[in-house]
């Protein structure tokens, strides 16, 4: 018997639901209660995945998904009917449910669902301990500010300022659903070392309403959210922990966040 245990989602708030993907037991009643969760083609694509971690992430981030959006447009989980737009943005479908906007996002170990009744929302995550080539990738995928601002950090700095940039521009591709079919060098954060200052529009299609929020998800993975509307300024975020038992036993609410 599902339980209601989804916070009110108010106008102009965004929740965010998260789990550590690397701490939850792979236990088989779980395992096969979410199998059960999956559409004919979710579950094609499960098959398809070779490395078990990643086959239990994708299993994972779809229990989460349906588990919590069903409760949002009062649903049953598996008659969720998921679509998508062009450039592959998940959407719900029919068109008719109670508007619900959402995105996902994995990153080694954790994953996160961001989800709005009024507020176009993309959200982005990233393991800050995964070894990367920060001026290289700059150089290559970022505007030219940032990869400037990047050239003069180093160490910690260096680290913290590129996940930032990263996450707040993978973040505002994923929410205005172009992912990386949009020029990530179109467009420019400002950032004091890893704290955003300012969202520059280098290009004249750049929209310029939307407006963002970085946080902490643990001592590994920080992330971005780019929040589209009126009031997108003011609107409150919510951070709740999803567990295997979501909908069927207590939740455990967390609440506001950096
Ligand atoms: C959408 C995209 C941006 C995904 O980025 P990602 O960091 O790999 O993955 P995330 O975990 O944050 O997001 C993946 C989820 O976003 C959603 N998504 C897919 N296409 C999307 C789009 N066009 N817009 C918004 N969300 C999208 C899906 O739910 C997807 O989950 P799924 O793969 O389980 O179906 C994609 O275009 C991509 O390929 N990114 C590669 C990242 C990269 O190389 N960045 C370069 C340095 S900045």
């Amino acid at each position: 018997m599902l339980r209601r245990c989804c916070p009110p989602l108010v106008e102009d708030a965004v929740h965010v639901w998260h789990q550590r993907t690397d701490r939850l037991d792979q236990d088989p009643a779980f395992v096969d209660a979410f199998h059960k969760l999956l559409s004919p083609g979710e579950q094609t694509r499960l098959a398809q995945i070779r490395r078990p971690s990643d086959r239990f992430v994708y299993l994972l981030s779809r229990a989460m998904m349906r588990t919590v959006l069903a409760q949002y447009v009062d649903s049953a989980c598996e008659n969720l009917a998921f679509g998508a737009n062009d450039f592959g943005k998940p959407i719900l479908t029919p068109s008719e449910r109670p508007a619900v906007h959402f995105n996902l996002t994995h990153s080694r170990g954790a994953i996160a669902l961001a989800v709005s009744a009024t507020c176009e929302v993309g959200i982005d995550i990233e393991d800050r301990h995964r070894a990367v080539e920060f001026r290289a990738l700059a150089d290559r995928f970022f505007s030219e500010p940032e990869a400037c601002y990047l050239r003069g950090l180093e160490g910690e700095r260096l680290r913290d300022a590129f996940f930032a940039i990263w996450t707040l521009k993978e973040a505002f591709v994923k929410g205005i659903g172009r992912g990386l079919s949009f020029p990530l060098d179109a467009f420019c954060f400002d950032l004091d070392v890893h704290r955003l200052i300012a969202f520059r529009p280098l290009a004249d299609y750049v929209a310029t309403d939307w407006r963002f929020r970085q946080f902490e998800l643990d001592d590994q993975h920080s992330g971005a959210l780019a929040i589209r509307g009126r009031h997108a300024e003011e609107v409150c975020v919510q951070f709740y922990e999803w567990d295997a038992h979501f909908g069927t036993d207590a939740t455990t609410g967390e609440g506001e966040r950096s």
